[in-house]
Protein backbone atom coordinates (compact mmCIF):
# COMPACT_ATOMS: atom_id res chain seq x y z
CA UNK A 1 0.00 0.00 0.00
CA UNK A 2 1.42 3.31 -0.67
CA UNK A 3 0.72 6.64 1.18
CA UNK A 4 -2.45 8.09 1.22
CA UNK A 5 -3.78 11.78 0.58
CA UNK A 6 -3.97 14.59 2.88
CA UNK A 7 -7.14 14.31 5.05
CA UNK A 8 -10.52 15.58 3.46
CA UNK A 9 -8.76 15.80 0.30
CA UNK A 10 -11.92 16.15 -2.15
CA UNK A 11 -11.70 13.09 -5.12
CA UNK A 12 -14.25 14.45 -7.52
CA UNK A 13 -15.13 13.85 -10.88
CA UNK A 14 -16.05 16.89 -13.23
CA UNK A 15 -18.69 17.76 -16.07
CA UNK A 16 -19.63 20.62 -18.00
CA UNK A 17 -23.14 21.72 -19.16
CA UNK A 18 -23.48 21.60 -22.37
CA UNK A 19 -21.13 18.50 -22.74
CA UNK A 20 -23.90 16.12 -20.93
CA UNK A 21 -27.78 18.11 -19.88
CA UNK A 22 -29.31 17.56 -23.47
CA UNK A 23 -33.01 19.73 -23.55
CA UNK A 24 -30.60 22.93 -24.26
CA UNK A 25 -33.62 25.14 -24.92
CA UNK A 26 -36.30 23.59 -21.72
CA UNK A 27 -38.28 25.88 -19.88
CA UNK A 28 -37.65 28.91 -20.91
CA UNK A 29 -33.34 28.49 -21.65
CA UNK A 30 -32.45 30.73 -24.13
CA UNK A 31 -29.53 29.23 -26.90
CA UNK A 32 -25.98 29.62 -26.42
CA UNK A 33 -23.84 29.86 -28.64
CA UNK A 34 -22.85 26.23 -28.79
CA UNK A 35 -25.92 25.38 -29.38
CA UNK A 36 -25.62 27.81 -32.54
CA UNK A 37 -22.09 26.52 -33.37
CA UNK A 38 -23.04 22.71 -33.27
CA UNK A 39 -25.82 23.62 -35.12
CA UNK A 40 -24.32 24.99 -38.11
CA UNK A 41 -23.42 22.06 -40.54
CA UNK A 42 -20.03 20.55 -40.56
CA UNK A 43 -18.47 22.78 -37.35
CA UNK A 44 -18.84 19.50 -35.33
CA UNK A 45 -17.73 16.20 -36.20
CA UNK A 46 -20.78 13.59 -37.09
CA UNK A 47 -23.39 17.05 -37.22
CA UNK A 48 -23.46 15.78 -33.23
CA UNK A 49 -25.27 18.47 -31.72
CA UNK A 50 -26.01 18.38 -27.55
CA UNK A 51 -29.68 18.37 -27.96
CA UNK A 52 -29.75 14.86 -25.86
CA UNK A 53 -26.15 14.67 -25.16
CA UNK A 54 -26.46 12.36 -21.70
CA UNK A 55 -29.97 13.49 -21.06
CA UNK A 56 -29.02 14.74 -17.70
CA UNK A 57 -31.25 17.37 -17.64
CA UNK A 58 -33.52 14.72 -16.77
CA UNK A 59 -31.79 11.93 -15.74
CA UNK A 60 -29.20 13.87 -13.08
CA UNK A 61 -31.10 11.92 -10.00
CA UNK A 62 -29.90 9.00 -11.42
CA UNK A 63 -26.24 10.31 -12.06
CA UNK A 64 -26.24 11.39 -8.59
CA UNK A 65 -26.64 7.66 -7.76
CA UNK A 66 -23.90 6.50 -9.44
CA UNK A 67 -21.53 9.44 -7.87
CA UNK A 68 -22.82 7.86 -4.72
CA UNK A 69 -22.02 4.70 -6.22
CA UNK A 70 -18.32 5.75 -6.97
CA UNK A 71 -17.78 7.22 -3.33
CA UNK A 72 -17.43 10.60 -5.01
CA UNK A 73 -16.36 13.47 -2.26
CA UNK A 74 -17.21 15.87 -4.70
CA UNK A 75 -18.34 16.08 -8.21
CA UNK A 76 -17.25 19.55 -10.59
CA UNK A 77 -20.47 20.99 -12.87
CA UNK A 78 -20.60 23.53 -14.62
CA UNK A 79 -23.90 25.92 -14.86
CA UNK A 80 -25.59 27.08 -18.24
CA UNK A 81 -26.08 30.67 -18.23
CA UNK A 82 -28.25 30.83 -20.91
CA UNK A 83 -30.88 28.62 -18.67
CA UNK A 84 -30.40 30.36 -16.14
CA UNK A 85 -30.38 34.17 -18.29
CA UNK A 86 -32.23 33.34 -21.42
CA UNK A 87 -30.66 36.55 -22.87
CA UNK A 88 -27.34 36.90 -20.82
CA UNK A 89 -28.65 39.57 -18.85
CA UNK A 90 -31.31 41.03 -16.38
CA UNK A 91 -34.04 38.59 -17.26
CA UNK A 92 -33.77 35.84 -14.43
CA UNK A 93 -35.56 32.41 -15.36
CA UNK A 94 -36.56 30.73 -12.44
CA UNK A 95 -37.09 27.68 -13.97
CA UNK A 96 -33.33 27.33 -15.14
CA UNK A 97 -32.26 28.13 -11.80
CA UNK A 98 -34.46 25.49 -10.73
CA UNK A 99 -32.51 22.94 -11.88
CA UNK A 100 -28.86 23.70 -10.40
CA UNK A 101 -30.89 24.50 -7.37
CA UNK A 102 -32.28 20.53 -7.36
CA UNK A 103 -28.85 18.92 -8.38
CA UNK A 104 -26.98 21.03 -5.51
CA UNK A 105 -29.45 19.93 -2.57
CA UNK A 106 -29.23 16.35 -4.29
CA UNK A 107 -24.96 16.48 -3.93
CA UNK A 108 -25.53 17.99 -0.64
CA UNK A 109 -27.85 15.23 0.64
CA UNK A 110 -25.84 12.56 -1.04
CA UNK A 111 -22.22 13.60 1.12
CA UNK A 112 -20.94 15.38 -2.05
CA UNK A 113 -19.54 18.49 -2.25
CA UNK A 114 -20.83 20.61 -5.21
CA UNK A 115 -18.06 22.49 -7.47
CA UNK A 116 -19.76 25.12 -9.71
CA UNK A 117 -18.25 26.67 -12.70
CA UNK A 118 -19.91 29.30 -14.14
CA UNK A 119 -18.67 29.95 -18.09
CA UNK A 120 -17.36 26.26 -18.96
CA UNK A 121 -17.92 27.52 -22.50
CA UNK A 122 -21.61 28.27 -23.44
CA UNK A 123 -22.07 31.46 -23.69
CA UNK A 124 -26.03 32.80 -24.22
CA UNK A 125 -26.35 33.46 -28.18
CA UNK A 126 -27.78 36.98 -27.17
CA UNK A 127 -24.85 37.90 -25.75
CA UNK A 128 -22.32 36.67 -29.02
CA UNK A 129 -24.94 38.86 -30.80
CA UNK A 130 -23.96 41.92 -28.89
CA UNK A 131 -20.07 40.75 -29.66
CA UNK A 132 -19.94 38.36 -26.62
CA UNK A 133 -16.09 38.15 -25.30
CA UNK A 134 -15.02 41.17 -27.31
CA UNK A 135 -17.51 43.93 -25.76
CA UNK A 136 -15.84 45.54 -22.62
CA UNK A 137 -19.40 44.96 -21.09
CA UNK A 138 -18.95 41.32 -20.54
CA UNK A 139 -17.31 41.33 -17.91
CA UNK A 140 -20.54 43.26 -16.45
CA UNK A 141 -22.61 41.03 -17.76
CA UNK A 142 -20.46 38.15 -16.29
CA UNK A 143 -20.61 39.79 -12.79
CA UNK A 144 -24.26 40.19 -12.71
CA UNK A 145 -24.53 36.15 -13.69
CA UNK A 146 -22.14 35.41 -10.97
CA UNK A 147 -24.10 37.32 -8.39
CA UNK A 148 -27.89 35.73 -9.75
CA UNK A 149 -25.92 32.06 -9.11
CA UNK A 150 -24.23 33.02 -6.06
CA UNK A 151 -27.79 34.20 -4.72
CA UNK A 152 -29.23 31.10 -5.75
CA UNK A 153 -26.71 28.37 -4.65
CA UNK A 154 -24.10 29.93 -3.07
CA UNK A 155 -25.22 28.16 0.52
CA UNK A 156 -24.44 24.28 -0.98
CA UNK A 157 -21.73 25.16 -3.20
CA UNK A 158 -18.24 24.44 -1.73
CA UNK A 159 -16.29 25.22 -4.53
CA UNK A 160 -16.91 28.50 -7.37
CA UNK A 161 -14.99 28.61 -10.66
CA UNK A 162 -15.32 31.89 -12.88
CA UNK A 163 -13.85 30.68 -15.91
CA UNK A 164 -12.94 27.06 -17.22
CA UNK A 165 -9.84 27.31 -19.62
CA UNK A 166 -9.81 31.01 -20.63
CA UNK A 167 -6.88 29.47 -23.11
CA UNK A 168 -8.61 27.09 -25.24
CA UNK A 169 -12.06 29.60 -25.20
CA UNK A 170 -9.89 32.38 -26.94
CA UNK A 171 -7.72 30.40 -28.82
CA UNK A 172 -10.33 27.98 -30.43
CA UNK A 173 -13.01 30.08 -30.13
CA UNK A 174 -11.40 33.19 -31.91
CA UNK A 175 -7.75 32.83 -33.02
CA UNK A 176 -8.50 29.26 -34.76
CA UNK A 177 -12.00 29.16 -35.07
CA UNK A 178 -12.97 25.14 -33.97
CA UNK A 179 -14.68 26.39 -31.22
CA UNK A 180 -17.35 28.94 -30.75
CA UNK A 181 -18.10 31.20 -32.07
CA UNK A 182 -15.57 29.58 -34.41
CA UNK A 183 -13.65 33.70 -35.88
CA UNK A 184 -10.07 33.00 -37.22
CA UNK A 185 -8.94 36.70 -36.31
CA UNK A 186 -5.32 37.56 -34.44
CA UNK A 187 -6.52 40.60 -33.41
CA UNK A 188 -9.53 39.28 -31.84
CA UNK A 189 -8.01 36.55 -29.70
CA UNK A 190 -5.73 39.11 -27.38
CA UNK A 191 -9.28 40.94 -26.90
CA UNK A 192 -11.25 38.16 -25.74
CA UNK A 193 -8.71 37.03 -23.30
CA UNK A 194 -8.58 40.14 -21.67
CA UNK A 195 -12.32 40.63 -21.46
CA UNK A 196 -12.26 37.20 -20.19
CA UNK A 197 -10.01 37.80 -17.41
CA UNK A 198 -11.33 41.08 -16.77
CA UNK A 199 -15.14 39.45 -16.63
CA UNK A 200 -13.62 36.70 -13.76
CA UNK A 201 -12.04 39.56 -11.69
CA UNK A 202 -15.66 41.20 -11.54
CA UNK A 203 -17.27 38.08 -10.42
CA UNK A 204 -14.84 37.35 -8.26
CA UNK A 205 -15.60 40.87 -6.56
CA UNK A 206 -19.31 40.11 -7.04
CA UNK A 207 -19.46 37.04 -5.61
CA UNK A 208 -17.33 38.13 -2.31
CA UNK A 209 -19.36 41.33 -2.02
CA UNK A 210 -23.14 39.54 -2.11
CA UNK A 211 -20.66 37.23 0.97
CA UNK A 212 -22.63 33.88 -0.64
CA UNK A 213 -19.59 32.11 -1.76
CA UNK A 214 -17.85 30.09 0.01
CA UNK A 215 -14.62 30.07 -2.26
CA UNK A 216 -13.81 31.17 -5.70
CA UNK A 217 -11.15 30.75 -8.18
CA UNK A 218 -9.93 30.34 -11.99
CA UNK A 219 -9.76 27.07 -13.80
CA UNK A 220 -6.56 27.02 -16.40
CA UNK A 221 -5.87 24.16 -18.85
CA UNK A 222 -1.63 23.34 -18.50
CA UNK A 223 0.57 21.66 -20.32
CA UNK A 224 3.89 21.99 -19.71
CA UNK A 225 6.20 23.15 -22.89
CA UNK A 226 9.57 21.30 -23.64
CA UNK A 227 11.84 22.01 -26.45
CA UNK A 228 12.47 19.73 -29.10
CA UNK A 229 16.25 20.24 -28.91
CA UNK A 230 18.65 21.87 -27.51
CA UNK A 231 18.41 25.28 -30.12
CA UNK A 232 18.39 28.15 -28.70
CA UNK A 233 15.00 28.68 -31.67
CA UNK A 234 13.26 25.50 -29.62
CA UNK A 235 14.32 26.52 -26.64
CA UNK A 236 12.49 30.42 -26.70
CA UNK A 237 9.59 28.66 -28.66
CA UNK A 238 8.96 26.79 -25.30
CA UNK A 239 8.69 29.93 -23.76
CA UNK A 240 6.67 31.66 -25.93
CA UNK A 241 4.26 28.38 -25.69
CA UNK A 242 4.57 28.45 -21.78
CA UNK A 243 3.75 32.16 -22.01
CA UNK A 244 0.93 31.68 -24.60
CA UNK A 245 -0.99 28.90 -22.61
CA UNK A 246 0.13 28.64 -19.31
CA UNK A 247 0.95 32.24 -18.25
CA UNK A 248 -1.02 33.99 -20.21
CA UNK A 249 -4.17 34.43 -17.90
CA UNK A 250 -1.89 33.77 -14.25
CA UNK A 251 0.44 36.03 -14.66
CA UNK A 252 -1.98 39.02 -14.78
CA UNK A 253 -4.32 37.58 -11.89
CA UNK A 254 -1.09 36.84 -9.78
CA UNK A 255 1.39 39.36 -10.83
CA UNK A 256 -0.50 42.37 -12.55
CA UNK A 257 0.75 41.73 -15.86
CA UNK A 258 1.27 40.30 -19.06
CA UNK A 259 3.61 38.11 -20.32
CA UNK A 260 6.54 39.91 -22.12
CA UNK A 261 6.54 37.43 -24.84
CA UNK A 262 2.63 38.04 -25.64
CA UNK A 263 3.17 41.55 -27.41
CA UNK A 264 6.17 40.36 -29.00
CA UNK A 265 3.81 37.52 -30.97
CA UNK A 266 0.75 39.38 -31.16
CA UNK A 267 2.82 42.32 -33.07
CA UNK A 268 0.17 44.53 -34.43
CA UNK A 269 -3.00 42.54 -32.82
CA UNK A 270 -2.06 43.29 -29.64
CA UNK A 271 -4.49 45.82 -27.97
CA UNK A 272 -4.02 48.55 -25.95
CA UNK A 273 -4.00 47.44 -21.90
CA UNK A 274 -5.77 49.80 -20.15
CA UNK A 275 -3.68 50.28 -16.15
CA UNK A 276 -6.11 50.41 -14.15
CA UNK A 277 -7.68 46.89 -16.17
CA UNK A 278 -4.94 45.01 -14.52
CA UNK A 279 -5.54 46.45 -11.34
CA UNK A 280 -8.46 44.75 -11.40
CA UNK A 281 -7.86 41.52 -12.60
CA UNK A 282 -4.99 41.66 -10.06
CA UNK A 283 -6.32 40.27 -7.23
CA UNK A 284 -6.40 37.55 -4.76
CA UNK A 285 -8.05 33.89 -5.70
CA UNK A 286 -9.15 31.56 -3.04
CA UNK A 287 -7.60 28.39 -5.16
CA UNK A 288 -6.56 27.98 -8.78
CA UNK A 289 -8.12 24.75 -10.69
CA UNK A 290 -5.66 23.24 -12.97
CA UNK A 291 -6.49 20.93 -15.62
CA UNK A 292 -3.76 18.73 -17.05
CA UNK A 293 -4.09 16.67 -19.89
CA UNK A 294 -0.18 15.80 -21.56
CA UNK A 295 2.51 17.88 -22.33
CA UNK A 296 3.74 19.74 -25.79
CA UNK A 297 7.09 19.18 -27.45
CA UNK A 298 7.87 21.91 -29.25
CA UNK A 299 10.28 23.00 -32.66
CA UNK A 300 10.30 26.53 -33.66
CA UNK A 301 8.17 26.82 -36.49
CA UNK A 302 7.22 30.91 -37.82
CA UNK A 303 3.67 28.92 -39.34
CA UNK A 304 2.67 27.73 -36.02
CA UNK A 305 0.60 30.77 -35.25
CA UNK A 306 0.52 32.77 -32.74
CA UNK A 307 3.17 31.27 -30.07
CA UNK A 308 5.55 29.91 -33.46
CA UNK A 309 5.69 26.35 -31.48
CA UNK A 310 4.74 23.23 -33.50
CA UNK A 311 3.96 19.98 -31.27
CA UNK A 312 6.28 17.67 -32.13
CA UNK A 313 4.27 13.93 -32.30
CA UNK A 314 6.23 11.73 -29.25
CA UNK A 315 6.69 7.91 -29.06
CA UNK A 316 5.16 5.91 -27.22
CA UNK A 317 1.53 5.91 -25.92
CA UNK A 318 -0.93 8.61 -27.00
CA UNK A 319 -4.78 9.05 -26.19
CA UNK A 320 -7.96 9.23 -28.81
CA UNK A 321 -6.81 13.02 -29.08
CA UNK A 322 -3.47 11.92 -29.64
CA UNK A 323 -2.37 13.39 -26.99
CA UNK A 324 0.86 11.76 -25.03
CA UNK A 325 0.47 9.83 -21.71
CA UNK A 326 3.53 11.66 -20.04
CA UNK A 327 2.21 12.11 -15.94
CA UNK A 328 5.54 13.51 -14.97
CA UNK A 329 3.90 16.63 -17.10
CA UNK A 330 1.00 16.93 -14.38
CA UNK A 331 3.60 17.22 -11.16
CA UNK A 332 5.97 19.65 -13.42
CA UNK A 333 2.54 22.28 -13.72
CA UNK A 334 1.85 21.71 -10.28
CA UNK A 335 5.11 22.86 -9.13
CA UNK A 336 5.36 25.18 -11.27
CA UNK A 337 2.30 27.13 -10.30
CA UNK A 338 3.30 27.01 -6.36
CA UNK A 339 7.17 28.45 -7.33
CA UNK A 340 5.89 31.13 -10.16
CA UNK A 341 2.65 32.42 -7.89
CA UNK A 342 3.53 31.43 -4.33
CA UNK A 343 1.55 28.75 -2.00
CA UNK A 344 -2.23 29.17 -3.51
CA UNK A 345 -4.37 26.78 -2.67
CA UNK A 346 -5.09 23.95 -6.01
CA UNK A 347 -7.19 21.69 -7.45
CA UNK A 348 -6.65 19.18 -10.32
CA UNK A 349 -10.20 20.36 -12.15
CA UNK A 350 -9.69 17.99 -14.73
CA UNK A 351 -7.81 15.31 -15.84
CA UNK A 352 -8.47 11.88 -17.72
CA UNK A 353 -8.12 10.30 -21.28
CA UNK A 354 -10.20 9.42 -24.38
CA UNK A 355 -9.66 5.81 -25.10
CA UNK A 356 -11.72 3.57 -27.48
CA UNK A 357 -13.22 1.17 -25.07
CA UNK A 358 -14.82 -2.27 -25.75
CA UNK A 359 -18.69 -3.19 -25.57
CA UNK A 360 -20.15 -3.67 -21.70
CA UNK A 361 -19.14 -6.99 -20.91
CA UNK A 362 -20.73 -8.74 -17.83
CA UNK A 363 -22.05 -5.57 -17.14
CA UNK A 364 -18.41 -3.76 -16.58
CA UNK A 365 -16.65 -1.95 -19.66
CA UNK A 366 -12.93 -2.82 -19.31
CA UNK A 367 -10.61 0.33 -20.02
CA UNK A 368 -6.78 -0.90 -19.11
CA UNK A 369 -5.36 1.85 -20.23
CA UNK A 370 -7.42 4.38 -18.69
CA UNK A 371 -7.07 3.05 -15.82
CA UNK A 372 -3.28 3.11 -15.65
CA UNK A 373 -3.63 6.62 -16.97
CA UNK A 374 -5.88 8.04 -13.82
CA UNK A 375 -3.67 5.64 -11.65
CA UNK A 376 0.21 7.04 -12.81
CA UNK A 377 -1.14 10.57 -12.58
CA UNK A 378 -2.73 10.48 -9.17
CA UNK A 379 0.89 8.84 -8.27
CA UNK A 380 2.13 12.22 -9.52
CA UNK A 381 -0.20 14.65 -8.25
CA UNK A 382 0.83 13.08 -4.57
CA UNK A 383 4.39 13.22 -5.51
CA UNK A 384 3.35 17.21 -5.86
CA UNK A 385 1.99 16.88 -2.05
CA UNK A 386 4.59 15.36 -1.27
CA UNK A 387 6.98 17.93 -2.29
CA UNK A 388 4.95 21.18 -0.64
CA UNK A 389 1.98 21.91 -3.09
CA UNK A 390 -0.83 22.47 -1.69
CA UNK A 391 -2.96 19.92 -3.25
CA UNK A 392 -6.92 19.79 -2.26
CA UNK A 393 -8.83 17.24 -4.35
CA UNK A 394 -8.72 16.08 -7.70
CA UNK A 395 -11.43 15.45 -10.05
CA UNK A 396 -11.35 13.10 -13.13
CA UNK A 397 -12.40 13.88 -17.05
CA UNK A 398 -15.36 12.73 -17.11
CA UNK A 399 -17.96 11.16 -14.80
CA UNK A 400 -19.56 10.25 -18.32
CA UNK A 401 -18.57 9.55 -21.68
CA UNK A 402 -19.77 12.81 -23.04
CA UNK A 403 -20.04 15.49 -25.68
CA UNK A 404 -16.36 16.18 -26.96
CA UNK A 405 -17.15 19.67 -28.53
CA UNK A 406 -16.13 19.53 -32.30
CA UNK A 407 -15.27 15.96 -31.81
CA UNK A 408 -18.94 15.51 -31.22
CA UNK A 409 -19.73 11.97 -29.28
CA UNK A 410 -16.40 10.29 -31.05
CA UNK A 411 -14.17 10.46 -28.14
CA UNK A 412 -15.24 8.76 -25.22
CA UNK A 413 -13.22 9.89 -21.54
CA UNK A 414 -16.43 8.24 -19.09
CA UNK A 415 -15.06 6.55 -15.92
CA UNK A 416 -18.71 5.69 -16.72
CA UNK A 417 -19.77 4.44 -20.28
CA UNK A 418 -23.07 5.91 -21.95
CA UNK A 419 -24.96 4.03 -24.49
CA UNK A 420 -25.96 7.08 -26.38
CA UNK A 421 -29.06 5.02 -28.03
CA UNK A 422 -30.17 3.88 -24.61
CA UNK A 423 -29.05 6.24 -22.58
CA UNK A 424 -27.89 2.95 -20.38
CA UNK A 425 -24.64 3.57 -17.74
CA UNK A 426 -22.13 1.30 -17.42
CA UNK A 427 -19.45 1.25 -15.12
CA UNK A 428 -16.37 1.14 -16.54
CA UNK A 429 -13.10 -0.57 -14.73
CA UNK A 430 -11.38 2.80 -14.30
CA UNK A 431 -14.79 4.00 -11.68
CA UNK A 432 -14.64 0.40 -10.15
CA UNK A 433 -10.31 1.65 -9.57
CA UNK A 434 -11.05 5.08 -8.95
CA UNK A 435 -14.14 3.93 -6.11
CA UNK A 436 -11.21 1.86 -4.42
CA UNK A 437 -8.54 4.96 -4.28
CA UNK A 438 -11.32 6.70 -2.92
CA UNK A 439 -12.21 4.27 -0.27
CA UNK A 440 -8.48 4.10 0.65
CA UNK A 441 -7.80 8.10 0.49
CA UNK A 442 -4.87 7.45 -2.13
CA UNK A 443 -3.12 4.14 -0.41
CA UNK A 444 -4.07 1.47 -2.88
CA UNK A 445 -2.26 3.01 -5.45
C1 LIG B 1 -10.97 20.31 -21.63
C2 LIG B 1 -12.37 20.83 -21.42
C3 LIG B 1 -13.39 19.76 -21.18
C4 LIG B 1 -13.14 18.54 -22.03
C5 LIG B 1 -11.71 18.08 -21.90
C6 LIG B 1 -11.39 16.84 -22.69
O1 LIG B 1 -10.25 21.20 -22.41
O2 LIG B 1 -12.40 21.70 -20.33
O3 LIG B 1 -14.66 20.30 -21.39
O4 LIG B 1 -13.52 18.78 -23.32
O5 LIG B 1 -10.85 19.11 -22.31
Amino acid sequence: MGEAFPPGFLWGAATAAYQIEGSPLADGAGPSNWHRFAHTPGLVKGGDTGDVACDHYRRWREDVALMREIGLKAYRFSISWSRVMPEGTRLVNERGLDFYRRLVDELVEAGIAPMATLFHWDLPAALEDRGGWLNRDSADWFADYARVCVGALGGGVRLWATLNEPWVVTDGGYYHGVLAPGHRNAFEAPIAAHNLLRAHAAAVAAARSSGGANAIGIVVNLAPKHPASGSDADRDAARRGDAYMNRQYLDPIFLGRYPAELPEMYGDAWPRIPEADLDAIRAPVDFVGVNYYTRNVVRADAKARPDGARIVRQPGLHTEMKWEVYPDGLFECLTAVRERYGPVPLYVTENGAAFSDPKPDQGIVDDPLRVDYLREHIAAARRAISSGVDLRGYFVWSLLDNFEWSQGFSKRFGIVRVDYRTQRRTLKRSAVEYRRIIETNGASL
